[in-house]
């Protein structure tokens, strides 16, 4: 699939069948996930390929009733679970090189849009899930204190359309030479 009709392409799926994903094609995912950049090549990312019902619905106990990505987490057949290591990305000898700190959650975030899109190319379905608990996601699923949990998102195929959330104008965010000051 062309890179841009993916990109226009890619919804997020709250709706799946439960058919199950091949492991071929996990595979594919998780191979492009590899060959994400990252803060000197550093590669901050864990990824956690959840397939067990059982921990995948105590991973759905984590999200607020009101996430409308909930019944997504039991219905997908995989839900992954991306997770970062502390100290990696923006460090040099131990100490973060920038004012930003940890990279980590950029690298993470690069890494999630890579799976995400190679996913949507692969007939498969995504949705970044950033709203929960995330030290209990990290007790059930045993992360060490160097790691946290970023985000996650179900895998699998998508039993309805995501519907096409409105983006903001070109002339809202690209700004030419200097910043408008507000
Ligand atoms: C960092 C991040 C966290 C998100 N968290 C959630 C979430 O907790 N629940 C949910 O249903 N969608 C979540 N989303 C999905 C967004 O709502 C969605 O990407 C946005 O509305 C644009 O829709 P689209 O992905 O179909 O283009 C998240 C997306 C991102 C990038």
């Amino acid at each position: 699939m062309d890179l841009t009709e993916a990109i226009k392409g890619r919804r997020s799926i709250r709706k799946y069948k439960p058919d199950p994903v091949p492991e071929e094609t996990l595979q594919k995912i998780m191979e492009a996930v590899r060959l994400a950049p990252s803060w000197a090549n550093t590669q901050c990312w864990e990824v956690i390929v959840v397939k067990d019902p059982k921990i995948k619905s105590e991973l759905a106990t984590v999200l607020p009733k009101t996430n409308p990505a909930l019944s997504s987490m039991a219905d997908a057949p995989i839900v992954i679970v991306l997770c970062g290591k502390k100290g990696v990305s923006g460090f040099k000898k131990g100490e973060a090189a920038t004012v930003k700190g940890d990279w980590l959650m950029f690298d993470t975030g690069i890494a999630m849009q890579t799976l995400c899109l190679t996913a949507y190319s692969l007939g498969l379905g995504t949705v970044v899930i950033g709203m929960f608990d995330h030290k209990k996601v990290e007790e059930i699923l045993g992360v060490p204190q160097n790691a946290e949990v970023v985000a996650m998102t179900p895998l699998g195929y998508p039993a309805a359309e995501g519907a096409t959330p409105k983006r903001k104008e070109l002339a809202e965010f690209v700004f030419y030479d200097k910043h408008p000051g507000k």
